[in-house]
């Protein structure tokens, strides 16, 4: 699936958010490597630290479907510049694929990519990797 169609679904899917809040609605659009996507859109909380961010409410509805690899997520938000995952989805991505693809695109038509090895070099480091290797307990 290209990036623009992936992009499209990530768009339509940032129409539902839930950001009374910020008002900074995000669409996320996640493509497992047999070609099913799965979409997701941020849901906030008046606790403001239980909101949930488009890309992690794709994995869950992905996960939850029986998908578990991943090859590309699309991100689209309404911002002057595209808007990359945050720390915390970072890591929860990946759990799943450390070499997802990220696409993140505005409304605008700005775009930019990258691969999560680049913004999350290794996830494992000095947690899971780390027991594997005996170094801690
Ligand atoms: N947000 C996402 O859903 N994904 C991102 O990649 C950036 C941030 C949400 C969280 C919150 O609801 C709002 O955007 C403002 O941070």
């Amino acid at each position: 699936m290209s990036n623009d169609e992936l992009t499209k679904i990530a768009t339509s899917a940032r129409e539902a958010a839930y950001a009374p809040y910020s008002k900074f609605r995000v669409g996320a659009a996640l493509l497992t490597t047999s070609g099913k996507v799965f979409s997701g859109c941020n849901v906030e909380n008046v606790s403001l630290g239980l909101t949930m961010c488009a890309e992690r409410s794709a994995l869950a509805a992905a996960i939850a479907a029986g998908s578990r690899d991943f090859a590309k997520v699309a991100v689209v938000t309404d911002s002057i510049r595209p808007a990359l995952p945050c720390g915390a989805c970072r890591q929860v991505l990946a759990e799943f694929n450390p070499d997802l693809k990220i696409v993140s695109a505005t409304l605008q038509g700005a775009r930019e990519e990258y691969g999560l090895e680049e913004l999350l070099p290794k996830p494992n480091q000095g947690i899971l990797g780390a027991n594997e290797h005996g170094e801690a307990s």
